[in-house]
């Protein structure tokens, strides 16, 4: 795993470069990358013993389940996600980062919570068994290596071979699809936007319906 990582590391670091000019000068904002890195810097050790007793105790459990895998297909899957990401998502919340329905509930339930709770949260989380799905059909959809004419990285260049993500990339594998499908819309129409140099968002742009649909259908279950 340890040399793939290099890759992606520079596939990613390449497509940053490249997205800068793509968006324009407006958006080339290397410092959110840098605020980012402090922040995570900073992160207190997280406790997985106290994160399990804080999911179940703030009511986490009873929209993503007890072992954080959601029932609901709108709400999604956290088990084995990424604690770096897990982490990012949670204070995307509480700060309002996020924009939505849903993530106005998540605004609610974090509001409360300090850095040291959110890190034992993401670190419990990130603990929990998932159930890793990808049907490798045969029917991969053809934008998952990436369309050069486009300008669209291959998505496994970042979320790993088998969508399983790496630190700050989150896992994919395994999701709800409605779930996919929802954010990748919430991407490319602008709602969510907290993703570092919008990089998710100029890939998602790009994406047609029928696309988002058998990305989803890939990584989802
Ligand atoms: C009332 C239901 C509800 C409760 C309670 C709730 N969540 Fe959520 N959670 C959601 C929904 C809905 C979303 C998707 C929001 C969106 O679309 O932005 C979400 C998203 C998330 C995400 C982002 C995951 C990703 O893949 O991007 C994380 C992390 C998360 N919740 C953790 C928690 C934790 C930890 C708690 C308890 C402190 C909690 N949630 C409580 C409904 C809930
Ligand atoms: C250059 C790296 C990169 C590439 C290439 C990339 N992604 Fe992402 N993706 C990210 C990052 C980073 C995030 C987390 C954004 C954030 O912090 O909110 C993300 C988030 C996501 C999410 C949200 C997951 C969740 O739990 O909320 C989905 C879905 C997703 N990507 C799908 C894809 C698909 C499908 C492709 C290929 C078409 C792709 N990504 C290509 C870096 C990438």
């Amino acid at each position: 795993m340890m040399p793939q990582h290099g890759l992606w590391t520079m596939a990613a670091a390449a497509f940053f470069l490249l997205s800068a000019f793509d968006a324009g000068s407006a958006r080339a904002d290397a410092l959110s990358m840098n605020a980012l890195r402090e922040v995570l810097n900073v992160r207190p050790q997280g406790d997985a013993q106290v994160g399990a007793a804080l999911f179940a105790a703030t009511g986490c459990a009873g929209c993503h389940g007890e072992a954080g895998i959601s029932a609901n297909p709108e709400w999604p899957i956290l088990a084995g996600q990424r604690s770096p990401y897990l982490y990012k998502m949670l204070l995307d919340y509480r700060a309002g980062r996020m924009q939505g329905q849903g993530a106005g509930m998540m605004a609610a339930v974090t509001a409360n919570l300090n850095e040291q709770q959110i890190s034992d949260l993401a670190e419990w989380l990130s603990r929990q068994t998932r159930p890793m799905l990808i049907r490798h059909t045969g029917r991969e959809p053809a934008v998952l290596k990436g369309d050069r004419s486009r300008l669209i990285p291959p998505c496994e260049a970042c979320h790993g071979a088998n969508g399983q993500g790496w630190d700050l990339q989150p896992t994919l594998a395994g999701q709800h699809r409605a779930y996919l499908v929802s954010v990748l819309n919430r991407f490319k129409s602008g709602e969510r936007n907290n993703d570092i140099n919008a990089g998710m968002a100029q890939i998602a742009r790009k994406l047609n319906e029928q696309e988002i649909s058998a990305l989803a259908d890939y990584y989802g279950k």
